[in-house]
């Protein structure tokens, strides 16, 4: 995964536990650098082993922190300049979600072996839609569960969203908004 990953969970680690735990955290993932270049890929097992240890040193699960990062994420990619992409989310949040694989479209004009998720919106009622997720990774569902509920924040929406099922293809997610 790009480095504006490992830089956003980073600086969500120095916040929550400031820049020594960050030092401890990096020593056991083995993760000399400490630092993460933005631009730069890095193996998905790397980010994997920080965010075990992060979980190890607050003594949450793995899905907690994973949820946490996706809460932080939407805040951090404006902080970071890429507002323009959130531009083009449109002004709702069911529109913002079927227009999340245009986002990462531009996102990858700046990130040329961005490995994107890819997201569809199918049963929209109104209250409640399916979206289906599928990526090249396992596991990251509570990341984004967290987005997804940080994005009904952003959007004065009250959500819940539940994994309805999952396979080898794909994860479909029950969102209820209201
Ligand atoms: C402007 C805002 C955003 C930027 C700049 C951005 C950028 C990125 C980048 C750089 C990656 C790493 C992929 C790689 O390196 O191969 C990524 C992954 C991901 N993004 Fe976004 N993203 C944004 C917003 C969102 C939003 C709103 C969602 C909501 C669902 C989202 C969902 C994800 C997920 C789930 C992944 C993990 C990769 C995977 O599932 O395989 N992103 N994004």
């Amino acid at each position: 995964m790009y480095g504006l990953i490992g830089v956003g969970i980073k600086k969500l680690v120095e916040i929550e536990l400031g820049s020594s735990a960050w030092d401890r955290i990096s020593q056991r993932a083995d993760f000399s650098e400490r630092d993460f270049i933005k631009t730069d890929c890095y193996d998905d097992s790397m980010i994997f082993k920080l965010v075990h240890e992060i979980s190890n040193e607050l003594g949450v699960s793995v899905a907690d922190v994973l949820i946490k990062f996706g809460h932080y994420w939407v805040d951090f990619a404006i902080s970071e300049g890429y507002g323009n992409a959130y531009k083009l989310g449109g002004t709702s949040f069911v529109d913002f979600l079927k227009n999340l694989n245009k986002l990462h479209m531009y996102v990858a004009s700046s990130f040329p072996k961005l490995q994107p998720p890819h997201f569809q919106v199918v049963n929209d009622t109104g209250e409640e839609l399916d979206l289906i997720y599928r990526s090249a990774r396992s596991d990251l569902e509570p990341m984004v569960i967290g987005l997804i509920e940080a994005l009904g924040i952003k959007f004065n929406k009250k959500i819940s969203i539940t994994v309805l099922s999952k396979d080898a293809e794909k994860t479909i997610f029950k969102t209820i908004y209201s």
